[in-house]
């Protein structure tokens, strides 16, 4: 039977295809994207994140049409649009430095855009008004933006970037200017507004943790590439790459011995000379050596000397180094008898406390099915 033929995904808002981006020419020239392909779909809060550097606005600004890609293509609904001017984009972008007009009030501000757009006097005062309830400004419409908090005028920004009603906006680090408190309450209010809106939103930050809390869908990105794209659950559990791995969160690394691989899952040999499973990054094979990948909250610590009736014995051992309170959550690290540390994330309780003193031997426990394979 043949083939059907590919259907376009309408679903798709964003599609970037093989976006090379070069800036400057021979030996200065640098690459800011590499080959990044990432497809977003619509109603979707979807984050670029990686460390400072990595191409995460270049890529917002070939979006937004202002800059053009050397290579490759950007399409809007499966339209291409590298003819585009900005302006014509039904894309609107908030930046970090929000760049409010200070001698303007808060409505104004809000219905700059529209006014621009040449929109009818009624349409664009429901429209203001809608969009200041949307993000809780009402009461302060008439005060002029000079007026007001940082967080207040993030607010304004927002409302004015959707008061026309784009199809995507993209957010480029939009609260890092924001101390954490307020972060965190804007974060759980930018979630609340995408959904009410029903707008895609790229979103993007060098905060690993906001990006977890926030979004759908991750592209995690390092020296203009992407490195994995996936759930929050899915990078946070099944890193694919060490970068990733160690720039999500805090975890452990093992140089372990590889035995075979069964139907998907990696047999292997730790430092101890103990063996276990463990599960393999999408479409990796290993040959000789792995590296495995074991989050601090998916391993135990078991006192040493091996089983007893209700204790299993580690598959690692080694000597409490450092015991660290966290309010939540206690850290214990544990120096391993082949002369690395590995640290152990334990939630505490009310009535007893992690159980274990500096310098005290202890084993290791890792969950079944903790244990990941990096591609390396
Ligand atoms: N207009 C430009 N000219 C030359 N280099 C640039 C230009 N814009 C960005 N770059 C470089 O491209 C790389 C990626 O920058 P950027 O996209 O701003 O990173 P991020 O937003 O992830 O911090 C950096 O090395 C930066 O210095
Ligand atoms: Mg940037």
């Amino acid at each position: 039977m043949p083939e059907p033929a590919a259907v376009p995904d309408t679903r798709i808002a964003v599609e970037c295809r093989g976006i090379v981006k070069q800036f400057g020419e021979g030996p200065n020239a640098l690459r800011a994207l590499d080959d990044v392909s990432v497809a977003i779909r619509e109603k979707e809060f979807f984050t670029l994140l990686g460390p400072s550097g990595c191409g995460k606005t270049t890529l917002l600004r070939m979006i937004a049409g202002f800059e053009y890609p050397t290579e490759g293509s950007i399409r809007l609904h499966g339209e291409d649009i590298a003819g585009l001017p900005p302006f014509k984009r039904p894309i609107n972008t908030v930046f970090q430095s929000y760049a409010l007009f200070p001698h303007l009030t808060v409505w104004e501000n809000v219905a700059f855009g529209l006014q621009m757009l040449g929109r009818p006097k009624a349409e664009i005062a429901a429209r203001v008004a809608e969009m200041l309830k949307l993000v809780h400004m009402e009461e302060l419409a008439q005060r002029r933006t000079d007026q007001i908090s940082g967080g207040q005028g993030q607010r304004v920004a927002l409302a004015r970037a959707l008061a026309p009603a784009p199809k995507v906006l993209l957010l480029d680090e939009p609260l890092s200017a924001l101390d954490y408190k307020l972060r965190k309450e804007m974060q759980i209010e930018l979630k609340r507004m995408q959904s009410e809106t029903g707008i895609t939103f790229i979103f993007v930050t060098h905060d690993q943790e906001e990006a977890l809390t926030m979004s759908d869908r991750i592209a995690v990105m390092s020296k203009g590439k992407v490195l994995q794209i996936g759930t929050p659950w899915d990078i946070y559990d099944k890193p694919a790459e060490r970068f990733v791995a160690d720039f999500i969160g805090e975890t452990n690394f093992l140089a372990t011995t590889l035995l075979g691989i069964e139907a998907g899952i990696a047999r292997v040999r730790l430092p101890s000379g103990v063996e276990m499973s463990a599960t393999l990054a999408e479409g990796y094979v290993p040959s000789g050596a792995a590296t495995l990948v074991v989050r601090p909250e998916h391993a135990r610590v078991v006192p040493a000397g091996g089983p007893t009736a209700d204790q299993p014995s580690g598959q690692l051992s080694g000597t409490v180094e450092n015991v660290v309170y966290f309010g939540t959550d206690t850290h214990i690290h544990v120096r391993l008898d082949e002369g690395f540390t590995f640290m152990v994330r334990q939630q505490n309780s009310r009535s007893q406390s992690c159980g274990v003193t500096v310098g005290e031997r202890v084993g290791i426990v890792i969950a079944p099915d903790a244990a990941q394979v990096l591609r390396d």
